[in-house]
């Protein structure tokens, strides 16, 4: 692929990832709100962000309609399946159809919940793949796992099946330690810097290189700037404080305050 086809397939290319993840929160009237501040606000997001939000399923249109392209809108989750019978499921294709051009998949809820092992997070991150959607792929350590020093071996795992995306499916990793999400807990940014470049490591013997890393679990307006600070992470993944737009925003202008916030994720590298 060009760089020009690629920097049309990936807006991300060359930016800083914000991805917003509201789960199963907000209303209609949550989305409406939500989407008209962030277009008014649009002029004040820095050129350098690339910045995603993954609402509910059902509300995926209204959000489009409100934001009218100010920031790009990713799905939660997709199916295995590319249609047919599966009550319930959002295929990647229709995702697609509605205006995600990102989509979550292993998140540890997913994982936890609904026993989605290694081997799926992948189907569903090809599914997106060939849909034209890029694949944001969560994985990290539980709490227990982190104790046993465990870390390096669980990425390992999780990232076991990754050659199969290719090195062309534009893929996003999002390096969130289930014990940081939701808890208000993070590992301090040393400790992030460390398991990127163990996650580097690990993509590269895939044969992924120059794959975007984000960091997830508990990003704050008054953390964000620490992590966004290493050259080691390419943006944030927010859950509980992406749910209130002026804190997201706050997020995203951590950008402006970094010094070194330029670009670490060109695939010219
Ligand atoms: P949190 O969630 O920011 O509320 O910890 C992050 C996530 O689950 O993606």
């Amino acid at each position: 692929m060009s760089r020009e086809a690629q920097e049309v397939a990936w807006p991300h290319l060359g930016k800083e990832i914000f991805v917003a993840n509201w789960k199963m929160n907000g209303s209609l009237a949550f989305v409406e709100a939500y989407g008209a501040r962030l277009l008014e606000q649009h002029s004040t997001i820095s050129k350098k962000a690339c910045v995603v939000v993954c609402s509910p399923t059902p509300y995926l249109k209204t959000l489009r309609d409100a934001v009218q392209g100010a920031v790009f809108l990713g799905s939660q989750n997709t199916a295995t399946a590319q249609s047919g019978a599966f009550t319930g499921e959002m295929s990647a294709n229709m995702a697609a159809d509605i205006g995600c051009r990102y989509g979550l998949v292993g998140h540890s809820e997913r994982r936890r919940l609904y026993h989605e092992n290694d081997t799926i997070v992948v189907e569903k991150a090809l599914r997106l793949v060939e849909a034209g959607v890029v694949p944001i792929l969560c994985i990290g350590e539980t709490e227990e796992q982190r104790e046993m020093n465990e870390t390096a071996e669980v990425l390992h795992q999780q990232l076991r099946h990754i050659s199969s995306l290719g090195p062309t499916s534009g893929l996003i990793v999002a390096y969130e330690p289930v014990w940081a999400i939701g808890t208000g807990k993070t590992p301090t940014p040393d400790n992030v810097q460390k398991t990127h470049r163990i996650i580097y490591e690990i993509l590269e013997e895939h044969g992924l290189c120059n794959v975007p890393l984000l960091y997830g679990g508990s990003v704050t307006a008054t953390n964000a700037g620490d992590f966004l600070a290493l050259k080691e992470v390419q943006g944030v993944l927010v859950g509980g404080a992406s749910l209130k737009t002026d804190e997201f925003l706050q997020i995203i202008q951590c950008l402006d305050k970094i010094s070194q916030a330029s670009v670490h994720c060109s695939l010219d590298q």
